[in-house]
């Protein structure tokens, strides 16, 4: 591993006269090695990551040695390397598989640079593209492009083809400037050769397949893998991780936009397992899969963690090494950590929570809401109520919040028994402490960085977003109309989400805005205070974007209420092809901005009209914008007097690389500057596509 003192030393002591050179040419770097080129290669491209006012981090992978390969790094402003800035050497140790991750530092602020590297033998990567983050006192106006959940076996990464296409085109002031991507960069769930996958409302297998006419699948595991979730494979040792980054990163669009932009990144469930908390799944202890999921990420995911000493309270650092020990999931200390060293170290090998500074524009905080939260509240209690009442419903706000607060509900005395669709059960979490998504340290960080940061915008780059997405299912005798039905995200974390929210407008934060994906669909409206008060008084704004290619969520629901026919409507409504139907029509959109009644007549096929009509403007007030018939990305626009979010629904990716990627639906809200006890604002300010109006509130 190299450290930042390492770093320094390769970079700094020369980096005066490094950027000298780009005045007097290559004279007094090492020379680059030349030779026949044909024993090294770097198959997964190369990427940099979390610009830094004076520099950047660099990635690449070396193939081709058992042992360290000693490459060169070369960094130049031009993209035939005509004018050599600077040049280095480079290890790519072996114990992280010959990737490498360089932090360049002393290079000028708010430019773009090229890089490449260079092995042994004269091989030379592919040329990559990078910046640097402008000066403390920029104001200049910046894009940054959102991604997430990207799942290589379920589509391909036309995302990032269909963003640089459009980029390729757009006018200097959009242009991108870097990339977030906010989680499940891999799904480690992987499907055998011939089990069926899902894609659309059909379930349908589109038997994706590569340039070369491989199928489009990642493979066995080295290991053999182990049952998984969802009944798919699942990896088991880090040479598994290592062989689902590297068929991750043999996608050429998803190479090609490392190559072009920097990465920001955070991870949500799956870069680990499916749902995981801490080291756990449920409660059992899957700490070797943190472990080795947390070093696979390190090794194929560059970020500037190293970075740590630069502040007292940036946690960040790299990977460290430690056994895997497989402890129960105790003892419970504060905030709902598992206070043994099998989950501490499995845990703390990898901190990956920091934030970038752009100038005087944005500090984007990069938040990790996986490794420190403790279980959701979906108690296995709920599962077999609704068994007994045959019933597909939703929960109940109020005891989700019960359960959340452990033993401080209801100041403290917490009920014995609790009931659920009139099946009553002993209250599991009386005894435990309140609920956390982030962990009590990493909470702590948030806020005083937020409130520390005297940048004009406060970015969130969160892996699930703070937005309540509830459903009306109050058709049914025992729905409600605010009923929660996903308690992986911050529904099932309801305690902490207020702490959060009530620490936003009591300390004044005003522009807030939250970025983030994990919901498989493009949403966009506010987060706030309090989502069970009348007072409803937003405290932040947030957009979530659509998935590269994981299922959306239509599809998604689609699939779970085809079993019970009577609710599915209140969803999506397919027509019959038989006669001449082939309509699907997407009332889940309705279900959450307007209620049931608008869903009803949306899957009848009713006009617009009267769909609006019969909006229940009690269901959801915060959402603007639902489109759960989406795959695609977001753009932020990013000026010191608004933040302009475009989102950007893409046609199913199911077209090869190299296919023009058809773009059905762009919508952009805009939010003016807010302070302190004012509000934001979000305005609709682009609107096109199939069905939109149907989509925006
Ligand atoms: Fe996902």
């Amino acid at each position: 591993m190299t450290t930042r003192r390492d770093l320094l030393r390769l970079f700094v002591g020369t980096a005066g006269c490094a950027i000298l050179s780009a005045c007097t040419g290559v004279d007094g770097l090492p020379a680059v090695p030349t030779g026949p080129g044909d024993t090294f290669s770097f198959p997964q491209g190369v990427a940099s990551a979390d610009p830094q006012v004076d520099g950047f981090i660099l990635w690449t992978r070396v193939a081709g040695a058992e042992g360290d390969v000693d490459l060169m790094v070369e960094i130049a402003e031009d993209a035939d390397f005509a004018t050599v800035l600077t040049r280095k050497a480079v290890t790519a140790p072996a114990q992280y598989l010959n990737t490498v991750r360089v932090l360049v530092t002393d290079l000028p602020s708010g430019q773009w640079f090229h890089y490449r590297f260079i092995a042994p033998d004269g091989s030379v990567s592919r040329t990559g593209r990078t910046r640097t983050a402008p000066d403390a006192a920029s104001e200049k106006p910046a894009n940054i492009a959102v991604f997430s959940c990207q799942n290589y076996e379920q589509g391909y990464f036309s995302a990032y083809r269909a963003m640089m296409e459009e980029d390729a085109a757009a006018r200097p002031e959009r242009k991108v400037d870097l990339v977030l991507h906010v989680g499940d960069f891999v799904y480690e769930n992987v499907r055998e050769e011939d089990t069926k996958g899902w894609h659309d409302l059909n379930w349908n297998d589109p038997r994706l397949m590569n340039a070369d006419g491989s199928l489009r699948r990642v493979g066995g595991y080295p290991s053999g893998g182990q049952p998984g979730a969802f009944d798919y494979k699942g990896p088991k040792t880090l040479e598994d991780y290592r062989h689902l980054y590297l068929a991750y990163l043999s996608d050429p669009d998803l190479q090609a936009a490392r190559a072009a932009y920097p990465f920001v990144q955070t991870w949500d469930d799956h870069e680990i397992y499916n749902d995981v908390w801490q080291s756990f799944t449920e409660d059992r202890s899957i700490d070797e899969l943190r472990l080795a999921g947390n070093q696979a990420w390190f090794e194929f995911v560059p970020a500037a963690l190293s970075l740590s000493d630069a502040g007292s309270d940036h946690h960040a650092h790299d990977f460290v090494p430690a056994e895997a020990a497989a402890m129960p999931a105790e003892p419970v200390g504060e905030d709902f950590l598992i206070e043994n060293d099998g989950n501490l170290a499995a845990i703390g090998s990898l901190t990956i929570y920091r934030s970038l500074r752009w100038g005087c524009l944005f500090e984007l905080f990069l938040v990790d809401g996986r490794s420190y939260r403790g279980p959701p509240p979906d108690v296995p209690a709920f599962r077999m109520a609704r068994i007994m009442a045959r019933q597909f419903a939703t929960l109940p706000t109020e005891l989700i919040a019960e359960l959340d607060a452990g033993r401080t509900a209801n100041g403290g005395a917490p009920r014995e028994k609790l009931s659920y669709l009139g099946v009553e059960f002993d209250n599991p979490r009386r005894d435990l402490p309140a609920n956390s998504m982030l962990g009590g340290r990493q909470r702590d960080w948030l806020l005083g960085r937020l409130e520390a940061s005297d940048a004009q915008w406060k970015l969130l780059g969160l892996n699930v977003g703070l937005m309540r997405h509830a459903f009306d299912d109050s058709f049914s005798p025992k729905g409600q109309k605010n009923g929660l039905y996903w308690l992986d995200g911050w529904d099932g974390f309801p305690g902490e989400r207020t702490q959060l929210t009530t620490a936003f407008r009591a300390r004044g934060f005003g522009n807030l805005v939250s970025l983030t994906g994990d919901r498989h669909m493009h949403m966009a409206g506010y987060v706030f205070e309090d989502f069970d008060s009348s007072d409803q008084r937003p405290v932040a704004v947030e957009f979530c974007g659509a998935a590269i290619s994981a299922p959306n969520r239509l599809a998604i629901m689609a699939g779970i209420t085809r079993r019970d026919p009577s609710y599915a409507g209140y969803f999506f409504h397919q027509g019959n092809p038989e006669v001449g139907e082939n309509l699907i029509r997407p009332s889940m959109d309705q279900l959450m901005l307007h209620g049931h009644e608008s869903a009803r007549l949306c899957s009848e096929g009713a006009p617009a009209e009267d769909m609006l009509g019969a909006a229940d403007p009690a269901v959801n007030p915060h959402l603007q914008y639902v489109d759960s018939d989406a795959f695609g990305y977001m753009i932020a626009h990013v000026t010191p007097g608004d933040v302009e979010v475009q989102q950007v629904t893409i046609a199913e990716p199911v077209s090869l690389p190299g296919e023009a990627v058809p773009i059905l639906r762009r919508v952009a809200l805009s939010v003016a500057a807010w302070v302190g006890n004012e509000q934001p604002d979000l305005r609709t300010v682009q609107a096109s596509g199939a069905d939109v109006d149907l989509k925006l509130k």
